[in-house]
């Protein structure tokens, strides 16, 4: 129960409920939830099950087990670290800073219609574009300090206890002001054609998904990619966070349950999220008379605009929701965002010995540097595109060669063995031979092509259609800078080197 709860805290975060409505909204809807869904079903799970697999065999972080499988492939744990903790996080801190700032909001807001110009005008002052780099602005710099200081002092206390415990009461929480705005929301007038977007597969685009000719339209592309990612990042997969904390699990461990579990209440979050987001859209585009794909902008500021206007819209006690919604938000970041910072920490602590004060010292100063960035009244649009290159060619990447090396090299059926054999109960149903063939041959084979798509995609139609100037050195750079870390410290050796012997504990 402890394990599921701190998976789940780990996985469910902005991820589910900034993240998942945008790039949904941004897809149409209706025909986003259906590659979602496959992705899912077909990647999402088995993955989520060798991760946790791997954790409980190897019991180490990601560079640890995958050192153990052979020195030749504990570069690809670092670089799992590296470009979680040096792109993801930079940027998810800047927007747990953002809820920050509408936590404090909520004490003064008059929660109104207002929330679209707020957030672009009022609060971020967002420039004219990404090259436009513009002033510092300062609520989002004062708090990211307060972020990468709680995510520090955590690391530096080694304290994660109580935030586990805290997790007990605040997951709940959110997931019941989420249910309350679900259920108030679908009351407004034309919260249900908003909702009917969203939920309605969009059959024509879903024929085209399989229909070459249209494969390689703008539309078609980012679905394949944006669900896919979206599924990764949601569960916390291709990050290295699963593999570290499966490592506590104890021996005796119904893997494939609890894969299971923290997959669908992690989709039951962001189902319920996208809810609340388009009800609301419906009921704006009812006030305004703007059709549905016109009326927010469908960007990282999409959720910042959606539920101040859906608390708004609550008949009583807005403030109370307000407070109580952002402060369980900001819990849900945080918790996600300690557990790359605990993964990133011990890390390092393994490897060259450091003390656990300098490290965390060193990752809080570097973690907020890096995010200055994003703080800029430019920030968001530098934040967009970080935030898509990463995920498409980071997370997916590390996937792909992480099935790669488990499905090739190490043998997938040697793990599933592990898997089944952890389990022991009677009961239990064992994972068979199709899990090994989804490992070995159906996520490298789809998730090659969907790489590939992306390739096409970003030199057919650059992302968000800026210029090269901007995508390559700052999209394709920031991604290279990973794998040139994540080199560094591969090419370093252990100070206390992992334990030779694997699989320690489960016999028949
Ligand atoms: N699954 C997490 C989420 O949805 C992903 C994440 C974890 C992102 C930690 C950043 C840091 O929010």
């Amino acid at each position: 129960m402890g394990f599921l709860l701190v998976v789940v805290g780990s996985a469910v975060g902005l991820g589910n409920i900034w993240r998942f409505p945008y790039v949904a909204y941004k897809n149409g809807g209706g025909a986003f939830l259906v590659p979602y869904v496959i992705a899912l079903m077909t990647i999402g799970i088995p993955l989520m099950i060798l991760e946790l697999g791997l954790g409980h065999m190897f019991r180490g972080s990601a560079p640890v087990a995958f050192s153990r499988i052979g020195r030749r492939f504990e570069a690809l744990g670092w670089w799992m670290v590296t470009f979680v903790f040096v792109g993801i996080m930079m940027y998810y801190c800047v927007v747990i800073s953002w809820c920050l700032n509408y936590l404090y909001f909520s004490f003064g807001l008059t929660w109104g219609p207002s929330a679209d110009t707020f957030f672009g005008r009022s609060f971020l002052e967002v420039s004219s574009g990404p090259y436009d780099i513009g002033s510092v602005v300062w609520p989002v710099v004062i708090g990211l300090s307060i972020v990468w200081l709680i995510n520090g002092f955590i690391a530096y206390k080694g304290v994660r206890r109580w935030v586990e415990a805290a997790s007990k009461i605040m997951v709940p929480l959110l997931a019941l002001i989420i249910l309350i705005l679900v259920v108030w929301s679908l009351q407004l007038p034309g919260s249900i054609e908003g909702v009917k977007v969203y939920l309605k597969p969009d059959w024509k685009v879903i024929a085209a998904l399989g229909n070459p000719a249209m494969l390689f339209e703008e539309r078609i592309l980012s679905l394949w990619s944006d669900a896919f990612s979206q599924v990764f990042f949601s569960l916390s997969l291709g990050f290295g966070i699963i593999v570290a904390y499966a490592s506590y699990l104890p021996q005796k461990a119904n893997i494939k349950a609890n894969a299971l579990i923290v997959a669908v209440s992690d989709t039951l979050f962001a189902v319920a999220a996208g809810v609340v987001v388009f009800a609301t859209i419906g009921h704006m585009s009812h006030l305004s008379g703007k059709p549905l794909n016109k009326v927010i902008e469908a960007g990282p500021g999409l959720a910042f605009v959606a539920y101040p206007e859906a608390i708004g819209a609550l008949p009583f006690w807005r403030p109370v929701f307000g407070i109580l919604f952002f402060a369980s938000l900001i819990f849900a970041g945080i918790t996600s965002s300690i557990s790359v910072f605990e993964t990133a920490a011990s890390s390092l602590i393994d490897k060259f010995g450091w003390s656990r004060k300098k490290v965390a010292v060193i990752l809080s100063l570097a973690g907020f540097s890096g995010g200055l960035i994003f703080s800029m009244r430019s920030g968001i649009y530098w934040l967009d595109l970080i935030d898509h290159i990463l995920n498409s060619f980071g997370l997916l990447v590390a996937g792909l060669l992480e099935a790669i090396v488990i499905g090739w090299v190490y043998k997938a059926r040697r793990l599933r063995e592990h898997i089944n054999l952890a389990a022991g109960a009677t009961t239990y149903r064992p994972l068979t031979k199709l899990w090994d063939m989804i490992i070995t041959i159906w996520i490298p084979l789809v998730l090659g092509f969907v790489v590939v798509l992306e390739v096409v995609r970003q030199i057919k139609y650059p992302y968000g259609g800026y210029k090269w100037i901007f995508i390559g050195p700052v999209g394709i750079g920031w991604l290279a800078m990973t794998v040139v870390i994540a080199m560094f410290f591969r090419s370093r050796g252990w100070r206390k080197p992992p334990a030779k012997e694997l699989d320690k504990g489960v016999k028949a």
